[in-house]
């Protein structure tokens, strides 16, 4: 099947993702370093329309103001000649050693305070690139022993770092909205914030909430072994949904940062249906970035590694064109009918009604058929085998 990616879908990837070396804790770089400039010609070839990086992606570590300069003027100049644009930035809080106890939560001061030093830094330039998000992973945020880490203190550190990141935001009229992107362990053995529950929980602490929401990955939920598309739904629902890390898991393991649908398929299709028209009367539920967040294994050379960008883009549009499918089945919408999903749509209770009138109501608890009701059969298997078989491309 021809799918075509156009701006309008808002493929990003990460500079990190495409550009990784493939070194792992076992072995070696197996691909040589990619030029920027080349990663930003090729995702623009491939469809995407949008790239993001971490400060150290682009500019190496430690790199001299000049270095930084010419760097950034090339970056922009192939930004300029492709059209993509940098919707969000991030920042590498966890490669130097100088973050083995984390960021903003290590137990050593100075630490933290160089750690806000260079995420300042990266929204200085994110801005100037019109990025709009900044996204906040704390990899190293988080221990491997309990008595190692007040996690009190930790989250009051964690707060007051977020706060000054969002009154700079606002202070220079950067206009960030800041994402949350929440991961069970690895690098740290446990890290702050692990899911998208903790993490949109923690966003209520800050001086500002409405400005910070959350940035799940796919394989991070899988990781702790929770429904990725569940997760979203409520993500959804609190209005947190800022951002979006695509790629493939199979279940609690480490991070596989496999190509999106190549690790939990129906999981993805269900993601896929729930952001395309999980909104309101069959609306998108999300209009962000459609961010992949993978790593081109270990075995694959360069061919390899366009190949495996392209598939994230491919099969997101391929579930796309499925969950289409599969709304628009008489089949599916009689099964959907049955199993009386949009009835969960209506309220409980009718309008103005108080517990005195439900409390009146002889039909709801007196004279209610509770053996009935709970003999029907609500028919949810047969549903879900029709989108097994549209997924399979059998209807
Ligand atoms: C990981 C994370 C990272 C972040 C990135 C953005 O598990 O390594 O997913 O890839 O998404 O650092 O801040
Ligand atoms: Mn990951
Ligand atoms: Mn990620």
């Amino acid at each position: 099947m021809s799918v075509q990616a156009t701006r309008d879908d808002k493929f990003s990837f990460g500079l990190w993702t495409v550009g990784w070396q493939a070194r792992d804790p076992f072995g070696d770089a197996t691909r040589p370093a990619l030029d920027p400039v080349e990663a930003v010609h090729k995702l623009a070839e491939v469809g995407a329309y949008g790239i993001t990086f971490h400060d150290d992606d682009l500019v190496p570590f430690g790199a001299d103001a000049q270095t930084r300069d010419g760097i950034v003027a090339g970056f922009k100049k192939a930004l300029d000649e492709t059209g993509l644009i940098v919707p969000m930035i991030t920042t590498n809080l966890f490669t130097h050693p100088v973050f083995k106890d984390g960021g903003f939560t290590s137990n050593d001061r100075s630490v933290r305070r160089y750690a806000l030093r260079k995420v300042l830094r990266q929204m200085d330039l994110g801005a100037e690139l019109g990025a709009k998000t900044l996204v906040l992973w704390g990899g190293r945020e988080g221990a491997e022993y309990d008595s190692a880490k007040d996690v009190q203190a930790a989250l009051d550190r964690y707060r007051e770092a977020l706060n000054l990141l969002a009154q700079y935001s606002e202070d220079r009229g950067y206009g960030f909205r800041f994402a949350i992107e929440p991961k069970p362990n690895e690098p740290r053995g446990d890290i702050l914030l692990p899911t998208a529950g903790h993490a949109i929980a923690f966003t209520q602490e800050l001086d500002r909430p409405e400005l910070f929401g959350i940035n799940p990955e796919v394989g991070h939920e899988q990781m702790a072994g929770l429904n990725f598309t569940q997760g979203i739904a409520q993500a959804l629902w609190h209005g947190k949904l800022f951002h979006i890390d695509l790629n493939g898991q199979h279940g609690p393991k480490y991070d596989q940062d496999l190509v999106f649908g190549h690790g939990d398929l129906l999981s993805a299709f269900s993601l896929v249906d729930l952001l395309e028209n999980g909104g309101v009367d069959g609306a998108p539920a999300y209009d962000g970035p459609r961010h992949f967040d993978y790593k081109p294994s270990r075995t694959e050379d360069f061919t390899g590694v366009w190949e495996s960008a392209k598939a994230n883009i491919r099969m997101y549009l391929l579930l796309k064109e499925r969950a289409k499918a599969f709304r628009a089945d008489p089949e599916v919408q009689e099964a959907l009918a049955a199993a009386k999903v949009a009835e969960l749509g209506t309220p409980t209770l009718n309008a103005g009604e108080t517990y005195t009138d439900l409390l009146a109501d002889r039909s709801a608890f007196e004279d209610y058929d509770a053996d009935a009701a709970g003999a029907q059969g609500y028919g949810f298997v047969k549903l879900n085998q029709l989108a097994i078989e549209h997924v399979l491309g059998a209807r």
